[in-house]
């Protein structure tokens, strides 16, 4: 791997990290100003830089080998560029004046597979940002700034679950988050679980497309039924109205509003892994994001008994499922696990917990 020195020819000035997410409960929840329950993982993107020795801003990412040279009149033509251009455009919407800078990425996050990378790398470069330039900004501020660049950059019309999870959740405790208030709560997992994430070797195809439609059906749901955001409404009867695609949109979002509450409430493992089948199941049949590689790897995992319960995580197309189980049992469950669903040649891996053997 090529050091910061190798590629830019002197040392960096600062450095800052941030890290990826993996959401338990509320998907699809948060563009609807509802609630959701992610919480930090192990792996993080790091971002090193310094004021550019140049009169162009020069990115280099260690994960892609790639390079990118830009200035702030122009999108970027390289996609991973977008996210760092985004953010530093964001920033001028401040009256921020930014230097041209030497930029250095270094991720371990996985890409396109629901687990947020693009969040901890806007996450990570606001906060070199907010270092060198010693800005006034709080997490929470971060994170705003964060989803405007993937909307307004990256083409994606994002909720703003991942970029606060990057910036404001641990690895510890789930953050409970009111997406329209920001109110928000770090809770204990449910006693006697921890966290499973497991790749299921399918990048996501066509998530920005279908992403974005599944958006704009539930914002015209909200507005066939007269509500700022179906976040407004708590009683699925009153969502039967609606026409079929946009009913079974709107019964997703309800229903998995309601999970999330439930949920907060500090339940059992059980209950909430529950919560997580049927999660899986809203996902799969009403709101139509699983894919059949996901809903089999779900499969062997809700049918093992130190599962509690299981669910594709992120916003869908492929990607990693998560799961709720006992502790302890991660490294022989990813096993057994994988062992069932690698079987026909499929390319899935352990990817938390973190462990060196399983996890390439
Ligand atoms: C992506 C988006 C989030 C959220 C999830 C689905 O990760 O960035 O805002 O909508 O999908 O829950």
């Amino acid at each position: 791997m090529k050091t910061f020195e190798q590629i830019f020819g002197n040392g960096w000035t600062v450095a800052a990290e941030a890290p990826g997410r993996v959401n338990l409960l509320g998907e699809h929840t948060d563009y609807n100003d509802g609630y959701v329950l992610p919480i930090a993982i192990p792996q993080k993107t790091r971002v090193f830089l310094r004021p550019g020795a140049t009169d162009t801003f020069r990115l280099y990412t260690a994960s892609l080998d790639e390079t990118a040279e830009f200035n702030l009149t122009g999108l970027p033509d390289r996609h991973f560029a977008r996210y760092v251009y985004g953010c530093l455009r964001q920033l001028e919407t401040l009256g921020i004046e930014i230097p041209v800078l030497d930029i250095y990425i270094d991720s371990n996050v996985p890409m396109e597979l629901g687990l947020s990378s693009s969040a901890a790398l806007e996450v990570a470069t606001l906060r070199a940002i907010r270092l060198l330039l010693e800005l006034p900004l709080d997490d929470v501020r971060i994170a705003q700034l964060a989803q405007r660049a993937e909307i307004n950059y990256a083409g994606v019309n994002c909720g703003i679950m991942d970029q606060m999870a990057s910036s404001v959740a641990d690895q510890e405790r789930m953050l409970f988050l009111d997406t329209r208030t920001l109110e928000r709560e770090v809770l204990p997992l449910p006693s006697g679980s921890e966290i499973l994430v497991v790749d299921s070797g399918k990048k996501r195809t066509l998530a920005t497309s279908k992403y974005n439609e599944r958006r704009s059906e539930c914002e015209s749901a909200a507005q066939q039924l007269g509500v700022t955001a179906l976040r407004d409404i708590m009683a699925p009867e009153k969502i039967e109205s609606l026409p079929d695609v946009l009913r079974r949109r709107a019964r997703h979002v309800v229903t998995e509003n309601n999970r999330v509450l439930r949920a907060r409430q500090g339940i059992s493992p059980e209950e909430f892994g529950q919560l997580m089948n049927a999660s899986h199941a809203s996902l799969r049949d009403d709101y139509e994001v699983s894919i059949p590689e996901l809903d089999q790897l779900v499969a062997i995992l809700q049918n093992q008994p130190e599962v509690y319960g299981a669910r594709l995580t992120g916003a869908g197309f492929g990607g990693a499922c998560v799961a709720l189980c006992k502790p302890g049992s991660a490294t022989t469950l990813a096993q057994t696990v994988l062992g069932l669903y690698n079987r026909p040649g499929r390319k899935g891996r352990l990817l938390v917990p973190e462990i060196p053997a399983l996890a390439s």
